[in-house]
């Protein structure tokens, strides 16, 4: 069953006729239940016709100047007009008359003099015809538009599928061959090897799957951060408290997951009171936690590091900075983007999801990110996010 279209309130019929008192007569007969536009020649037919929406136009044949045949092939000519319907009225009742009009585009043909009856039931079906042509290129439209997403999700999907391969063969490889030469050695040489040395190798084979850990961590918290895990959850939380443990377990994990042996520091200068705020823990430990062991890891060596937290009108700003590798200015707008990591990373281990999972929370907490950083010299990154004390 196909449901009737219904004809939208008042549509707006141009009739043109150079005759004032037809004019006046197509006024009398379509004023009830159209909006009427009159033109008495096919040159001010077509200015109202380019200035304003028109659902339907009656056009007389004869006329001065442009005749109606020249004023439908320069509306059917226009992208603008071209799908207007066209009834041409005419005293000419020749058939050749009526082909002429319909070879230009023309919808119909009503023959003068007119017959009031005839008139409203052709122009009433021509408008029911044209908003049901319209409703499905509407339809039409949507459809693609809908197809064009689908697909363009899926190459995203797709793209996304091969970089995690990618990612995961290059960096998931270098920890596997570590615990396997490692448990290696300890297998075949353990009664010789001196304590340090076995310490050493155990030592390694943890923080190889530590670091495997974390990346499977990260690779599941991006492949769920739509499926709500990084939801907005806050609960009273003493910041001042927490930002002493992230930076203590940055450090201590830097040593761990990376395997430096030179000591990390990050200076902490916490403006705060030493209260409990409405925040969600578990994202900050995210956005932090990616934040302080980026710069211990592209510190290289160095390790130092400052994070600054201080309150900031209605919110908190915490700034990361460090003194380490910087970043390039070309890598800056897709940072954090999903696997994306800048040129200049070297031998340093990374998945490149640490800062797409940090976007992600700190959206989710209302906040808003920023980085400034100079190749060589270091890196700033600023998060602010509102959080209300209690
Ligand atoms: N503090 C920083 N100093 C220099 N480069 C950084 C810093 N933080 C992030 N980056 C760059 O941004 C990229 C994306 O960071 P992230 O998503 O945490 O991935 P990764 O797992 O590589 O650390 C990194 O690969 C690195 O190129
Ligand atoms: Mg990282």
């Amino acid at each position: 069953m196909h449901a009737t279209p219904v004809i939208p309130l008042r549509p707006v019929i141009l009739v043109v006729d150079d005759t004032p008192q037809n004019l006046a007569l197509m006024r009398d007969l379509l004023d009830g239940d159209y909006t009427v536009k009159l033109a008495p020649s096919g040159e001010r037919a077509l200015k109202i016709a380019q200035s304003q929406p028109l659902d339907l136009i009656l056009l007389d044949i004869m006329m001065p100047d442009i005749d109606g045949y020249e004023v439908c092939r320069r509306l059917k000519a226009s992208a603008l007009t071209a799908d207007v319907p066209v009834i041409f009225f005419t005293a000419k009742t020749q058939t050749q008359d009526e082909q002429m009009g319909f070879s230009l585009g023309a919808a119909d043909y009503i023959t003068k003099p007119i017959s009031p009856p005839i008139v409203l039931a052709r122009v009433k079906a021509h408008l029911l015809f044209k908003q049901a042509r319209d409703a499905l290129e509407r339809r039409n439209r949507e459809d693609k538009l809908r197809f064009d997403a689908a697909l363009a999700q899926q190459v995203e999907l797709n793209q996304l599928k091969s970089t995690f391969v990618a990612m995961t063969s290059h960096e998931f490889r270098t920890p596997l061959t570590s615990i396997l030469v490692s448990q290696s050695l300890l297998r075949n040489y353990c009664d010789r090897l001196p304590v340090g040395e076995r310490n050493g190798l155990l030592d390694s084979i943890e923080s190889a799957v530590r670091r495997m850990v974390l990346m499977l961590d990260q690779v599941l918290t991006i492949g769920r951060s739509d499926a709500q895990l990084l939801s907005f959850n806050p609960k009273p939380v003493n910041l001042l408290t927490l930002c002493h443990q992230l930076r203590d377990e940055a450090v201590a994990s830097h040593g761990q997951i990376d395997g430096e042996t030179e000591a990390a520091h990050v200076a902490l200068h916490a403006e705060l009171d030493d209260k409990d705020v409405l925040a969600d823990e578990k994202l900050l430990r995210h956005i932090l936690g990616n934040l302080l062991s980026n710069a211990l890891k592209y510190s290289c060596g160095a390790s130092e590091a400052q994070f600054k937290v201080r309150r900031n009108g209605p919110g908190v700003c915490f700034e990361v900075r460090d003194q380490g590798i910087g970043i390039p200015v070309e890598d800056l707008p897709r940072l954090f983007g999903d696997f994306y990591r800048a040129s200049n990373v070297g031998n340093i281990p990374g998945t490149g999801l640490g800062l797409a999972i940090v976007k992600r929370a700190v959206e989710s907490h209302g906040g808003a990110i920023a980085v400034t950083s100079q190749p060589g010299d270091g890196t700033c990154f600023t998060v602010t996010i509102p959080i209300a004390a209690l």
